[in-house]
């Protein structure tokens, strides 16, 4: 792969290879509250500030190549949370589609909305349309915001649209259908799974493609996280020995 010269130089502080880059990034963005009510400010603080965080996870994973960030934005159990906060996310999304994508086009990221969008308010619904349709021709890196998003619901429709197109023989169902049926299709499953905030579970994430990915539970709160903690990330990512079950080459 062609390198360029601020890649070589963030590689060469974090110690990473430069060809083990990971694909696809996984990110549980989770703190924003507890990182306003340690400023002692309301949780929309922490909301905004959360926004700048993501805003530079694109751009860091942009510079050292990852192909595509897929971040948990809003799940379908957050309508639990306070009206008023949540009118604060859709607005808050709102405004950073509108204030972003011109810059994100320049970029060369193309940006999915992926979860049961019909259940957003309208506008914002025409919005992610809209983005996703001005930004479809970009390739640098693929943002995923996971909106409205819950891997049981998606699986279900996953089961539902398999169902009512089912091959002629059931038992010729693969695992690669299952897959093919989720959101997430035509994009390799995670390699890095980072959870923000220290909070050891998984909340309804991506539970069908993190079979076999690494999972890295990070104490910082998210808007908090930097280049540093993402680089990090990747270069212990590195060190890991994957074994999908298998034996470490030298056991073998
Ligand atoms: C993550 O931060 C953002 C969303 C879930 C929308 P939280 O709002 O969950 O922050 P904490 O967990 O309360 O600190
Ligand atoms: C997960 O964080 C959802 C998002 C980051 C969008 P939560 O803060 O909602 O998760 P729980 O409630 O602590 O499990
Ligand atoms: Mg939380």
């Amino acid at each position: 792969m062609s390198v360029t010269t601020k890649q070589e130089a963030v590689y060469k502080k974090y110690g990473i290879d430069a060809d083990a880059i990971p694909e696809h990034v996984a990110i549980i963005m989770d703190g924003n509250g507890r990182w306003a009510k340690k400023r002692l400010m309301p949780r929309n603080f922490g909301h905004n500030a959360g926004r700048k965080a993501l805003k530079l996870a694109l751009k860091n994973c942009t510079l050292l190549g990852v192909k595509h960030l897929t971040a948990y934005t809003f799940s379908t159990e957050n309508w639990r949370r306070p009206e008023e906060e949540v009118a604060f996310l859709m607005k808050l999304l709102k405004t950073a589609i509108f204030e972003e994508v011109p810059e994100m086009k320049k970029e060369g990221v193309r940006i999915k909305f992926l979860g049961d969008l019909t259940g957003l308010p309208q506008e914002l619904q025409d919005q992610c349309h809209s983005a996703m349709a001005e930004l479809d021709g970009n390739t640098r890196i693929q943002l995923n915001i996971m909106l409205n998003y819950g891997s049981r619901n998606e699986i279900l429709n996953g089961v539902k649209s398999l169902l009512k197109n089912p091959p002629q023989d059931i038992d010729t169902l693969t695992e690669d259908d299952i897959s093919k049926s989720l959101y997430t299709a035509d994009m390799p499953d995670p390699e890095i799974l980072i959870r923000t905030s220290g909070e050891y579970r998984i909340s309804n994430y991506l539970l069908w493609q993190i079979a076999y990915t690494e999972i890295f539970i990070l104490d910082i709160l998210w808007p908090d996280f930097d280049l540093e903690a993402l680089a990090n990330v990747i270069a212990q990512y590195q060190k890991r020995d994957r074994r999908y079950g298998g034996l470490t080459d030298e056991d073998s």
